[in-house]
């Protein structure tokens, strides 16, 4: 079932899918070590998804080569999916290093759109690395997303934060927030409100606490929250996502 994503001109899935796994397997948080899927579950996994309407895939320069497997792979048509990607972050050697000046943003938006092949991105959120009001207050990330935004190169901007200070800041500019919100950590609650009267699209990350919790009670309380539009999970096994859809569909 699709649902409006906020004031954006999107219509997503309750469950979208977040693609950490496609391209990264170390230092990840992951309860279980993982090798990374090859192309052809990828393409099965991609194929599955768009059989169950979940049309939005989460990534970001820093998961490895997730953008270049996601735009060399991506079954169906460009307009069939809403492409997610971030910006701020770079992981490279086994670590990673942010830069949210307007060159670095500029820089990695043009790369995005190289690795996904694609002349547009639907959605490009600050990838925070902690410092929310610091990236919002003193640096020209946001303005500089709100140019590539007008020139054409992004469609909806946002922030993927790491505070509930950041995340109500980040309300003020964002089209879209990516906020952590699950059974342990319920911090971000409140944001959610203030989210619903800006009618700002809400994309959650970390449902499962990446793992450690079940997925049905998991998806029952995130996706039962008012203003909350989809739950990006991560997962490389299609039985999981069909799991997920099963779920939230039943909620
Ligand atoms: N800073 C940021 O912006 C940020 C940070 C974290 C995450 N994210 C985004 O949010 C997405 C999700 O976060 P996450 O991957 O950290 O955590 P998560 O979605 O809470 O958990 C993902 C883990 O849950 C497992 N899983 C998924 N469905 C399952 C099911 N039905 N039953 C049992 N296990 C299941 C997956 O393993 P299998 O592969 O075996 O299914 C995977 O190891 C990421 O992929 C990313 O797109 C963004």
């Amino acid at each position: 079932m699709g649902v409006k994503l906020g004031r954006c001109n999107l219509e997503t899935g309750r469950i979208s899918l977040g693609t950490v796994k496609f391209g990264r397997n170390t230092d990840v948080k992951y309860p279980t070590k993982f090798e990374l899927p090859t192309d052809k579950v990828i393409v099965d996994l991609l194929s599955e998804a768009q059989a169950l309407g979940v049309n939005l895939l989460d990534t970001a320069p820093a998961y490895g080569n997730s953008e270049q497997r996601i735009g060399q792979l991506l079954p169906g048509l460009r307009q069939d999916w809403i492409l997610c990607t971030k910006t701020g972050e770079q992981y490279a050697g086994g670590e990673s290093s942010y830069d949210f000046s307007s060159q670095a943003v500029t820089d990695s938006v043009a790369q995005s759109l190289k690795h996904l092949k694609t002349d547009y991105l639907d959605i490009v959120l600050i990838h925070s690395n902690g410092d929310d009001l610091d990236i919002l207050h003193q640096t020209d990330a946001f303005a500089t997303l709100e140019r590539l935004k007008e020139k054409g190169d992004i469609r909806y901007i946002g922030m993927s934060t790491k505070s509930v200070a950041g995340s109500i800041a980040a309300l003020e500019v964002s089209d879209v927030l990516m906020l952590t919100l699950n059974l342990e950590d319920q911090s971000n609650i409140n944001v959610l409100k203030a989210a619903e009267k800006k009618d700002t699209g809400i994309l959650l990350k970390k449902v499962f606490a990446s793992g450690h919790q079940t997925a049905e009670e998991s998806l029952a309380f995130a996706l039962g929250q008012r203003g909350v539009h989809s739950a990006v999970v991560g997962t490389i096994d299609s039985g999981h996502l069909k799991e997920n859809v099963y779920f939230a569909d039943s909620i």
